[in-house]
Protein backbone atom coordinates (compact mmCIF):
# COMPACT_ATOMS: atom_id res chain seq x y z
CA UNK A 1 0.00 0.00 0.00
CA UNK A 2 2.96 2.14 0.46
CA UNK A 3 4.12 2.03 -3.05
CA UNK A 4 0.21 4.24 -3.90
CA UNK A 5 0.95 7.17 -1.73
CA UNK A 6 2.85 10.14 -3.23
CA UNK A 7 3.98 11.38 -0.23
CA UNK A 8 3.06 11.04 3.71
CA UNK A 9 1.48 14.49 4.78
CA UNK A 10 1.14 13.83 8.72
CA UNK A 11 3.36 11.14 10.50
CA UNK A 12 1.95 8.33 12.83
CA UNK A 13 3.71 9.95 15.61
CA UNK A 14 2.99 13.68 15.00
CA UNK A 15 -0.98 12.27 15.05
CA UNK A 16 -0.46 10.67 18.23
CA UNK A 17 0.73 13.69 19.77
CA UNK A 18 -1.37 15.98 18.25
CA UNK A 19 -4.63 13.78 19.30
CA UNK A 20 -3.40 13.30 22.94
CA UNK A 21 -2.92 17.15 23.46
CA UNK A 22 -6.17 18.14 21.93
CA UNK A 23 -8.31 15.03 23.89
CA UNK A 24 -6.57 16.48 27.30
CA UNK A 25 -7.72 20.18 26.46
CA UNK A 26 -10.44 19.34 25.63
CA UNK A 27 -11.54 17.12 29.43
CA UNK A 28 -9.45 20.13 30.52
CA UNK A 29 -12.55 22.35 29.27
CA UNK A 30 -15.15 20.38 30.79
CA UNK A 31 -13.85 20.65 33.73
CA UNK A 32 -13.69 24.12 33.85
CA UNK A 33 -17.20 24.03 32.23
CA UNK A 34 -18.57 21.61 34.77
CA UNK A 35 -19.81 19.00 32.20
CA UNK A 36 -18.53 15.43 34.10
CA UNK A 37 -20.66 13.43 31.11
CA UNK A 38 -20.73 13.51 27.55
CA UNK A 39 -21.92 11.38 24.52
CA UNK A 40 -19.25 11.00 21.92
CA UNK A 41 -20.67 10.35 19.07
CA UNK A 42 -18.21 8.91 16.00
CA UNK A 43 -18.71 9.59 12.43
CA UNK A 44 -18.40 6.49 10.06
CA UNK A 45 -16.06 5.03 8.98
CA UNK A 46 -14.00 7.95 8.45
CA UNK A 47 -13.81 8.87 12.23
CA UNK A 48 -13.58 5.32 13.05
CA UNK A 49 -9.93 5.62 14.01
CA UNK A 50 -8.98 8.96 14.90
CA UNK A 51 -12.21 8.90 17.46
CA UNK A 52 -10.60 5.31 19.02
CA UNK A 53 -7.28 7.08 19.38
CA UNK A 54 -9.33 10.13 21.06
CA UNK A 55 -11.71 9.26 23.69
CA UNK A 56 -9.19 6.80 25.05
CA UNK A 57 -7.40 10.24 26.36
CA UNK A 58 -10.16 10.80 28.17
CA UNK A 59 -10.51 10.24 31.57
CA UNK A 60 -14.01 10.99 32.49
CA UNK A 61 -17.40 9.38 31.95
CA UNK A 62 -18.61 8.55 28.78
CA UNK A 63 -21.03 6.84 26.01
CA UNK A 64 -20.08 6.44 22.71
CA UNK A 65 -22.98 6.32 19.80
CA UNK A 66 -22.06 6.48 16.31
CA UNK A 67 -23.54 7.54 12.74
CA UNK A 68 -23.22 6.49 9.25
CA UNK A 69 -22.35 9.47 7.27
CA UNK A 70 -21.91 9.41 3.71
CA UNK A 71 -21.62 12.16 0.83
CA UNK A 72 -18.32 11.05 -0.98
CA UNK A 73 -19.72 7.39 -2.40
CA UNK A 74 -16.68 6.10 -2.12
CA UNK A 75 -14.72 8.09 -5.00
CA UNK A 76 -12.63 11.61 -4.70
CA UNK A 77 -15.59 13.89 -4.69
CA UNK A 78 -18.32 14.79 -2.26
CA UNK A 79 -21.77 14.81 -3.88
CA UNK A 80 -23.33 17.38 -2.16
CA UNK A 81 -26.02 15.52 -0.86
CA UNK A 82 -25.23 13.75 3.22
CA UNK A 83 -26.71 10.90 3.81
CA UNK A 84 -27.06 10.00 7.84
CA UNK A 85 -28.08 6.40 9.49
CA UNK A 86 -29.21 5.82 12.70
CA UNK A 87 -29.82 8.74 14.60
CA UNK A 88 -29.17 8.42 18.31
CA UNK A 89 -30.99 10.00 21.06
CA UNK A 90 -29.03 12.92 22.31
CA UNK A 91 -31.98 14.82 24.61
CA UNK A 92 -30.69 17.18 26.98
CA UNK A 93 -26.90 15.22 26.33
CA UNK A 94 -23.50 17.27 26.30
CA UNK A 95 -22.31 15.79 23.10
CA UNK A 96 -18.89 15.73 21.28
CA UNK A 97 -19.21 15.30 17.56
CA UNK A 98 -15.92 13.71 15.71
CA UNK A 99 -15.31 13.77 12.22
CA UNK A 100 -12.02 12.80 10.44
CA UNK A 101 -12.17 15.70 7.79
CA UNK A 102 -13.52 19.29 6.94
CA UNK A 103 -14.24 19.76 3.41
CA UNK A 104 -17.34 21.68 2.03
CA UNK A 105 -18.56 21.47 6.06
CA UNK A 106 -21.48 19.78 4.57
CA UNK A 107 -21.25 17.11 6.80
CA UNK A 108 -20.76 18.39 10.36
CA UNK A 109 -23.60 21.43 9.28
CA UNK A 110 -26.10 18.02 8.90
CA UNK A 111 -25.21 16.23 11.75
CA UNK A 112 -25.17 19.34 14.10
CA UNK A 113 -28.56 20.58 12.62
CA UNK A 114 -30.03 17.29 13.44
CA UNK A 115 -28.30 17.16 17.22
CA UNK A 116 -29.88 20.84 17.84
CA UNK A 117 -33.41 19.19 16.56
CA UNK A 118 -32.82 16.66 19.10
CA UNK A 119 -32.75 18.45 21.85
CA UNK A 120 -28.83 17.75 22.73
CA UNK A 121 -27.60 20.31 25.44
CA UNK A 122 -24.34 21.27 24.15
CA UNK A 123 -22.22 20.35 21.14
CA UNK A 124 -18.76 20.53 20.35
CA UNK A 125 -17.52 19.87 16.72
CA UNK A 126 -13.97 18.03 16.35
CA UNK A 127 -12.19 17.63 13.16
CA UNK A 128 -8.72 15.42 12.95
CA UNK A 129 -8.10 17.99 9.12
CA UNK A 130 -9.42 21.03 7.72
CA UNK A 131 -8.82 21.54 4.32
CA UNK A 132 -9.84 25.30 5.09
CA UNK A 133 -12.40 25.36 1.74
CA UNK A 134 -15.61 26.51 3.36
CA UNK A 135 -15.83 29.47 5.60
CA UNK A 136 -17.19 27.29 8.80
CA UNK A 137 -14.83 25.66 11.13
CA UNK A 138 -15.02 22.88 14.35
CA UNK A 139 -14.84 23.78 17.84
CA UNK A 140 -11.73 21.43 17.63
CA UNK A 141 -9.58 20.58 14.62
CA UNK A 142 -6.22 18.86 15.20
CA UNK A 143 -4.33 20.16 11.77
CA UNK A 144 -4.85 21.99 9.17
CA UNK A 145 -4.13 20.45 5.71
CA UNK A 146 -4.04 21.75 2.09
CA UNK A 147 -6.75 20.98 -0.39
CA UNK A 148 -6.30 17.72 -1.58
CA UNK A 149 -7.93 14.21 -1.50
CA UNK A 150 -5.97 12.95 1.62
CA UNK A 151 -6.00 8.98 3.23
CA UNK A 152 -5.17 6.74 5.85
CA UNK A 153 -5.71 7.49 9.78
CA UNK A 154 -9.55 6.41 8.82
CA UNK A 155 -9.72 8.03 5.37
CA UNK A 156 -10.14 6.41 2.56
CA UNK A 157 -10.04 5.73 -1.16
CA UNK A 158 -12.87 3.51 -2.84
CA UNK A 159 -13.05 1.58 0.48
CA UNK A 160 -9.27 1.41 0.89
CA UNK A 161 -6.40 2.55 2.78
CA UNK A 162 -8.09 3.77 6.56
CA UNK A 163 -5.87 1.41 8.19
CA UNK A 164 -2.63 3.28 7.04
CA UNK A 165 -1.56 4.77 10.44
CA UNK A 166 -0.45 7.97 8.76
CA UNK A 167 -2.42 10.30 6.61
CA UNK A 168 -1.18 10.46 3.35
CA UNK A 169 -1.82 11.62 -0.52
CA UNK A 170 -2.58 9.30 -3.06
CA UNK A 171 -0.38 9.03 -6.27
CA UNK A 172 -2.21 10.28 -9.71
CA UNK A 173 -4.87 8.14 -11.87
CA UNK A 174 -2.30 7.91 -14.38
CA UNK A 175 0.19 6.36 -11.88
CA UNK A 176 -2.13 4.11 -10.03
CA UNK A 177 -3.06 2.86 -13.38
CA UNK A 178 0.36 2.26 -14.11
CA UNK A 179 0.99 0.68 -10.84
CA UNK A 180 -2.06 -1.83 -11.50
CA UNK A 181 -0.05 -2.53 -15.33
CA UNK A 182 3.38 -3.07 -13.15
CA UNK A 183 1.29 -5.54 -10.47
CA UNK A 184 -0.20 -7.91 -13.45
CA UNK A 185 2.47 -8.49 -15.99
CA UNK A 186 5.09 -9.45 -12.45
P1 LIG B 1 -17.67 17.59 3.76
O1 LIG B 1 -17.46 18.05 2.35
O2 LIG B 1 -19.09 17.23 4.05
O3 LIG B 1 -16.83 16.27 3.78
O4 LIG B 1 -17.05 18.52 4.79
C1 LIG B 1 -16.78 15.49 4.85
C2 LIG B 1 -16.63 14.05 4.45
O5 LIG B 1 -16.13 13.88 3.12
C3 LIG B 1 -15.13 12.89 3.08
N1 LIG B 1 -13.87 13.52 2.60
C4 LIG B 1 -12.74 12.87 2.34
N2 LIG B 1 -12.45 11.57 2.45
N3 LIG B 1 -10.24 12.02 1.75
C5 LIG B 1 -11.18 11.15 2.16
O6 LIG B 1 -10.90 9.96 2.28
C6 LIG B 1 -10.46 13.34 1.60
O7 LIG B 1 -9.56 14.10 1.23
C7 LIG B 1 -11.79 13.78 1.91
N4 LIG B 1 -12.37 14.99 1.91
C8 LIG B 1 -13.64 14.79 2.34
C9 LIG B 1 -15.00 12.39 4.50
O8 LIG B 1 -15.75 11.21 4.63
C10 LIG B 1 -15.62 13.47 5.35
O9 LIG B 1 -16.21 12.97 6.53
Amino acid sequence: MRNDIERVLIDEDVIQRRVEVVAKQFQQDCIDNDVHKITVIILLKGALVFGADFIRHLDMKLRIDTIHASSYNGGKESSGEVKLDHFPDVLNRDILLIDDILDTGLTIKAVRKKLSEGGAASITTCVLLDKRVSDSRCDITCFDIPNEFVVGYGLDFEGHYRNLPYVGVLKSDAAMEKLRQDELTD
